[in-house]
């Protein structure tokens, strides 16, 4: 019998680490291993880690500190790096730290049971090729998503990963590697098999999400027409897909935004800088104009949509004037959520190499764009009250009696109701609080 083990997944970065987490609890299931919210309960902690800024990737050595304790109370932990930081840092890794056993990018986890295996037997492990082999083909159906993830209804699908862009101040390149698109048909079994366990709402993710170009036979797939034929699974009633790239929004695209109803009106385009001579030093290939007119065409499609973006403040050589043109983007565009960063130079990637903007003058910009970029987030919130929306419930709020969902929009909404999770109901918004809303049940039935 296989000895029954727990395993403790810490994710770091963006959503498609989240997947990948889910993807790893299920490659261990068959190796004995069930999920636990506690680490001081794991025989096996993977830390599954993001290296997009200096701050995001410091977090693993100093939660690998943390950790060095629980070693002593249980001989028998393993303690793994997965992700981003495994990738661009996993030899590093190894010499700086040596309670960490196994160290496995993000291409490998079909891998994870082998190495596991390796640093039980005492040996310690690493594994940060980039295979030829499709990773998705050697992981384990989707039998398994963890304890968390299990009752959600809403789900992430990694269709697309790697990119080829090259911006001048990117890890993702490099961590992830070229851009590769999952096949058409594994795409397609897979959302049906989520579905099957009660998913209501998926969202495709991918670095380029919208360079999504999926075999089909001799046929290559863009992401509009795959949008369109998820949207025939009876029982999948919304779809979205993050990340994109402007110069990757095609024609098709636009146009389903318009006319398919279950592609959900919410649609996250980041810029970094509404400078013209910035985004050339970024290697954005595309200009502010363009950027604006991109939206324009979006919104003509699909009025109501919510525009989300991510900025990035004090790229190198930034000057007031190049900042001054972000800002004023940023007031044409309006944007309904936002992520904006300060530059952290990478190791490695071109922009590293320039000359750095003032840390407080960057610090000064990047507190102006929030200001402005949670005044428009606060007004469009405040814009939603009185108006019927659409609510997924996925859990159960803080106050008895409640229930936590997300809109068509992607806000959440608290809504007093005993609903079961997984239901779509229309709600009337009824006030806008500083994260969320508040809404009352018009119709059960939506
Ligand atoms: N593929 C996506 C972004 C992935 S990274 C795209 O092209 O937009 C997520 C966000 O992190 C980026 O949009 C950017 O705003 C931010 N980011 C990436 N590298 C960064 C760096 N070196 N410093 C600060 N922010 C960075
Ligand atoms: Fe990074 Fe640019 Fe690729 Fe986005 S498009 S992942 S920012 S290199
Ligand atoms: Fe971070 Fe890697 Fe995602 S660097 S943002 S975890 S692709």
């Amino acid at each position: 019998m296989t000895k029954q083990r727990k395993l403790y997944i810490k994710t770091y970065g963006c959503q498609m680490n989240v997947y990948d987490s889910e993807r790893m609890a299920e490659a261990m299931g068959p190796g004995g291993y069930t999920q636990t919210d506690t680490p001081e309960d794991a025989d096996l902690i993977l830390l599954n880690t993001c290296h997009i800024r200096e701050k995001a990737a410091e977090k693993v050595y100093s939660e690998l500190g943390r950790l060095k304790g629980l070693k002593k109370d249980n001989p028998d932990l393993k303690i793994g790096v997965a992700g981003c930081v495994a990738q661009a840092e996993g030899a590093e890794i190894m010499a700086r730290a040596p309670m960490v056993d196994l160290v496995v990018g993000p291409q490998s986890y079909h891998n994870l049971p082998a190495l596991e295996a390796k640093a039980r037997g005492g040996k310690r492990a690493l594994d940060t090729e980039f295979p030829t082999e499709d990773k998705f083909e050697h992981l384990p159906a989707r039998t398994a998503r963890g304890p968390k993830a299990r009752r959600a209804p809403a789900a992430f699908l990694t269709v697309q990963e790697g990119c080829d862009k090259f911006c001048a101040f990117c890890v993702v390149p490099y961590t992830r590697g070229a851009e590769v698109s999952r096949p058409v048909g594994r795409v397609l079994s897979e959302a049906e098999d989520l579905v099957s366990r009660g998913v209501r709402e998926i969202t495709l993710l991918g670095q380029n999400v919208n360079a999504y170009h999926g075999a089909d036979g001799q046929q290559s797939w863009g992401l509009a027409r795959l949008v369109r034929r998820l949207a025939e699974i009876d029982g999948l009633e919304r779809i979205r897909f993050t990340t994109s790239h402007p110069n990757d929004m095609d024609d098709d695209l636009i146009a389903a935004h318009g006319d398919c109803p279950k592609l959900m009106p919410y649609l996250h385009l980041p810029v970094q800088s509404g400078s013209d001579r910035i985004l050339k030093r970024m290697n954005r290939k595309h200009t502010a104009a363009e950027y604006i007119a991109l939206i324009d065409r979006i919104r003509a499609a699909r009025p109501d949509i919510l525009i989300s973006g991510d900025f990035i403040v004090g790229f190198p050589e930034e000057t007031e004037q190049d900042f001054e043109d972000t800002m004023e983007l940023v007031r044409q565009i309006r944007y309904g959520q936002a992520f904006s960063f300060k530059y952290s130079a990478r190791p490695g990637t071109p922009a590293a190499e320039r000359i750095d903007v003032d840390p407080v003058q960057a610090d000064a910009r990047l507190q102006r764009l929030q200001a402005l970029l949670r005044e428009q987030q606060t007004e469009i919130q405040q814009e939603m009250v009185g108006r019927e929306v659409n609510v997924l419930f996925e859990k159960p709020g803080r106050m008895a009696g409640q229930m936590v969902g997300k809109s068509d929009y992607l806000h959440a909404v608290h809504v007093e109701t005993d609903a079961e999770i997984g239901t779509i109901a229309r709600v009337r918004i009824t006030a806008s609080g500083p994260n969320s809303l508040a809404g009352e049940i018009v119709d059960n039935s939506a």
